[in-house]
């Protein structure tokens, strides 16, 4: 670090940064002092350093982000984990997954990217409802050449192309599962996302469970004889999550836990 940036450190944690976002800032923006200056009031006014950046890495990559898009959690990067132990364990050559509410497209990219370092060629298909998420995930898209992930505006599996029932072999999605109560006590950093990309209905009596139960209930007639599901669910959701994948037809039902210990992550086989 020079001695300018140095000295703009010092001014930004004069100003109320944290010494650690303000190094980011200043490696980001160098002695950009205007756009210095901007970032740091935003920080300061509460927006999530991501969006003040306007990337953020999520395993391999580099993704944009901005405030259209839900900031990608590291918890989300275990879930890609797990889809790649479940790609290896199917042993197909040219895989076809579906990334349901691609947000970025974190999982749907990360996963051509990894697969097609392995030599796997996947086929992507990435969908999201919000128009300006697809956006941002095109953009992601380019930005890595990852050219194999198509995009598909669609209220989950509403708009999805007919003949890709029975065929996919790998159903990942993270869909929002905050129940509206628990949202209004969470960090109000929150309230700078999406709220659709966060809270859910209520279902079966489980809060924020609504997205989660209907991407359960209607991915079997989806996916191949041998595909899986993994869908990240919220914290006081694996029994309903569990118990609605063996009602659903799902012969081999499992539930993962994130790095913070709790049952995050249901994996859900059909064969
Ligand atoms: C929790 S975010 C996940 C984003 C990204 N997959 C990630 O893990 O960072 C949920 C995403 O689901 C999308 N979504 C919400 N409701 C949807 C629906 N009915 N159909 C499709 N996507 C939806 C939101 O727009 C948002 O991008």
């Amino acid at each position: 670090m020079t001695a300018a940036d140095a000295e703009s450190v010092s001014r930004l944690v004069t100003s109320g940064l944290d010494r650690r976002e303000a190094r980011w800032l200043v490696e980001e923006f160098g002695s950009d002092d205007a756009a210095l200056r901007t970032a740091s009031e935003r920080r300061l006014a509460g927006e999530p350093l991501q969006y003040v950046i306007g990337h953020w890495p999520f395993r391999s990559l580099d993704l944009d982000v901005d405030a259209r898009v839900l900031i990608p959690r590291p918890e989300t990067e275990e879930l890609v984990t797990h889809a790649l132990e479940e790609l290896s364990r199917n042993d197909r050559a040219t895989p076809l997954i579906l990334d349901l509410g691609c947000g970025t497209g974190a999982i749907g990219l990360s996963l051509a990217e990894e697969l097609m370092a392995r030599g796997v060629r996947a086929s992507v298909v990435a969908v999201d409802v919000s128009p300006d998420a697809l956006t941002v995930a095109r953009a992601n898209a380019r930005k890595h050449s990852l050219l194999a992930v198509s995009f598909v505006q669609s209220d989950w599996f509403d708009s999805l192309d007919p003949s890709l029932r029975g065929r996919i072999d790998l159903i990942v999605a993270n869909p929002p599962y905050v129940g509206a109560e628990e949202f209004s006590i969470l960090d109000p950093v929150l309230r700078f996302e999406p709220l659709g990309a966060l809270v859910a209905d209520d279902d079966r009596g489980v809060a924020g469970f609504r997205d989660v139960a209907h991407i359960i209930a209607a991915s079997s007639a989806w996916l191949s004889d041998a595909g899986a599901l993994i869908v990240e669910h919220g914290e006081g959701q694996g029994a309903a999550a569990l118990s609605l994948a063996r009602e659903s037809g799902f012969a081999d039902v499992e539930d993962h836990i994130d790095l913070a210990g709790h049952p995050r992550v249901l994996v859900a086989r059909r064969g």
